[in-house]
């Protein structure tokens, strides 16, 4: 099974996937975590993404889809893989269905905007500033809400709503432990 969590910046995608993670021992791959590493490690690859990272708009797909392929495909042998920030447009959502086969269970984690920028600004990553907060918002509003009709009819996906990730993670786990 492949658990993908879709979310707005700040929604605790990565937060939720560890606590996935601590309870069930399935193993995370994170698209932005693969890129701030391919940046820090001043890479081919993390050099042609930053600029992208920085100001928050989405890296080409060919290039994310290329990275979470080789991650997936590491992970083949274990039951589950838990998804944080990939697929984030249809077109990767069509990419991940190329990539395996495998049944995937996607879950919205649907926060109020104001509590995400106050978390995001308290966090401070380096792309946690407010203009590129607003950029990212938006490109979750343009590029990702779409996919989210796009799993409605095909009937995998899931909307959690809730202000804390404590919340959100039970109302996720009482599904998986189902
Ligand atoms: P990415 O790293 O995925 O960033 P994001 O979607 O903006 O999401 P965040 O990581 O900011 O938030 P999160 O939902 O993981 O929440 P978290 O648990 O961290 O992507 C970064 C960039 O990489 C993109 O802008 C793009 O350029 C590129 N990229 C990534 N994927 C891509 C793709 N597929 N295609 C193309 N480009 C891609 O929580 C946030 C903060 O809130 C933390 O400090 C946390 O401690 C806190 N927090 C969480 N839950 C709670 C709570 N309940 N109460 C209080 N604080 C909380
Ligand atoms: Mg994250």
């Amino acid at each position: 099974m492949i658990i993908i969590l879709v979310g707005a910046p700040g929604s605790g995608k990565g937060t939720v996937a560890e606590r996935i993670q601590n309870k069930y021992e399935f193993p995370i791959v994170s698209s932005g975590e693969i890129l701030r590493n391919e940046m820090k490690q001043e890479t081919a690859i993390g050099k042609q993404v930053l600029s992208y990272v920085s100001s928050g708009k989405l890296v080409p797909d060919r290039i994310i889809t290329a990275l979470i392929k080789q991650k997936i495909s590491k992970h083949q042998h274990k039951c589950s893989v838990v998804l944080d920030g990939y697929p984030r447009n249809l077109n990767q959502s069509l990419a991940l269905e190329d990539m395996t086969q495998t049944k995937q269970r996607v879950f919205y984690l649907d926060v109020p905007k104001d509590i995400l920028k106050e978390r995001l600004i308290n966090r401070g990553r380096t792309d946690d500033t407010e203009k590129v907060i607003e950029q990212r918002f938006e490109v979750f509003l343009n590029e990702t809400r779409p996919i989210l009709d796009y799993y409605k009819r095909r009937d995998t996906l899931v909307r959690i709503s809730g202000t804390s990730s404590d919340e959100i993670f039970r109302k996720i786990d009482a599904l998986l432990s189902k």
